[in-house]
């Protein structure tokens, strides 16, 4: 625990933040996103979302029940819709009350009888996979082609469209100060995981079981069909008193479909079966990002089994954290011939930027 940087004052952190802000790259890269679970905005509802550094309107039309995701200022004199209503399959702007449709067109001005008809705030478009709403953003919006296909799909997990895996849980994790390149490069620097991630916690605490590590054999590759995905492998055991302890061994394959915005863990436990996480990470701003994360296994698994899995990894977590929203980027690291491939990671991480800028430390 870094307690001396938790007793930090507000104007250290300040100094702090600007100073690690600047060392990172372009802070929103090209990829899908999670923005909310379907299931999670009612008909009527309106939402403000901050993220990708904007202000977004959420909201679920009334009758026919479409959710749609626009820009938050409404393109008549800038008033911010998530104030407004809606009224049937329409949201109103709370300023002069105009109507706009889930297709961005004017349908009503309370004063005039001639509603331009054209498209006049163009929505976003969302992709539901398994009820979670994800929004395809570019990192070159400005210059790059907004009807070029997105580069890959959101994934779908095969079990849960067959049946065999239902969602056993899910969990907003909160929002962390970390810049989202630290997701990726957690995966890549292999060397991490024996220092930090050693030590046995009660599952979802910060609990020590003393005298138990945990052993990993921890391997990063690049997909070799998918050129936006990258795996980490890794092969966990249990020690004590320089002993393997019974129960075998759990073997994880966490897949980065993108820049560090979407992650699939996939767990294979001997003599029980298979379970599935979903983590997404949604950067709000340059350093800040909205964690949440959702988990599938069949319905027969036992619920201690999967709150021990799914457990056991979050409460590794924290101490990722405390290194992350403390941290610079090294542009330039010093490395020894046995860190893991940070530089390799970094190459395949360029694929999800703006064109290169040299001004940023990452982008070069
Ligand atoms: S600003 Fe929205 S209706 Fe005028
Ligand atoms: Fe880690």
């Amino acid at each position: 625990m870094m307690l001396g940087l938790r007793s930090r004052g507000k104007a250290d952190t300040a100094v702090l933040d600007a100073q690690r802000g600047e060392s990172y790259p372009y802070p929103y890269p090209t990829g899908w996103y999670r923005i909310a679970s379907a299931d999670s905005i009612r008909p009527g509802e309106i939402r403000a979302i901050t993220c990708l550094g904007k202000q977004f309107v959420l909201w679920r039309a009334r009758e026919s029940g479409e959710i749609h995701l626009m820009d938050a200022f409404c393109p008549h004199l800038g008033a911010n819709l998530a104030g407004g209503r809606v009224d049937g399959d329409c949201i109103e702007c709370p300023f002069h009350l105009w109507q706009f449709d889930g297709e961005g067109r004017a349908q009503r001005i309370p004063y005039s009888d001639h509603p331009p008809e054209r498209v006049l705030t163009r929505p976003y478009e969302l992709e539901d996979v398994h009820g979670q709403l994800f929004l395809y953003h570019r990192s070159d919006a400005e210059s790059g082609d907004p009807e070029e296909p997105p580069a890959y799909e959101v994934p779908r997990i095969a079990e849960v469209d067959d049946g065999s895996f239902v969602r056993r849980g899910q969990r907003n994790a909160g929002r962390l100060r970390m810049h989202i390149i630290e997701i990726c490069e957690n995966a890549a620097d292999t060397a991490h995981f024996q220092a930090l991630h050693s030590q046995l916690h009660l599952p979802w605490t910060q609990v020590r079981v003393p005298g138990v590590e945990i052993v990993h054999r921890a391997k990063w590759v690049l997909d070799e069909d998918r050129p936006w995905m990258m795996h980490f492998d890794d092969v966990v055991t249990l020690r004590a008193l320089g002993r393997r302890l019974p129960g075998g061994e759990t073997k994880v394959r966490v897949s980065y479909h993108g820049p560090g915005s979407l992650l699939t863990f996939h767990f294979e436990l001997p003599g029980w079966g298979e379970l599935t996480m979903v983590k997404t990470f949604l950067p709000i701003s340059p350093l800040e990002q909205q964690i949440d994360f959702q988990w599938y296994a069949p319905k027969s698994m036992p619920r201690w089994l999967v709150w021990w899995v799914i457990g056991n990894w979050v409460s590794q977590f924290p101490q990722d954290i405390d290194i992350w929203e403390n941290k610079t980027f090294q542009a330039r690291p010093k490395l020894s011939r046995d860190d893991g491939p940070v530089i390799a990671m970094r190459r395949w991480y360029q694929q999800f930027l703006p064109e290169p800028d040299d001004t940023r430390p990452g982008n070069a």
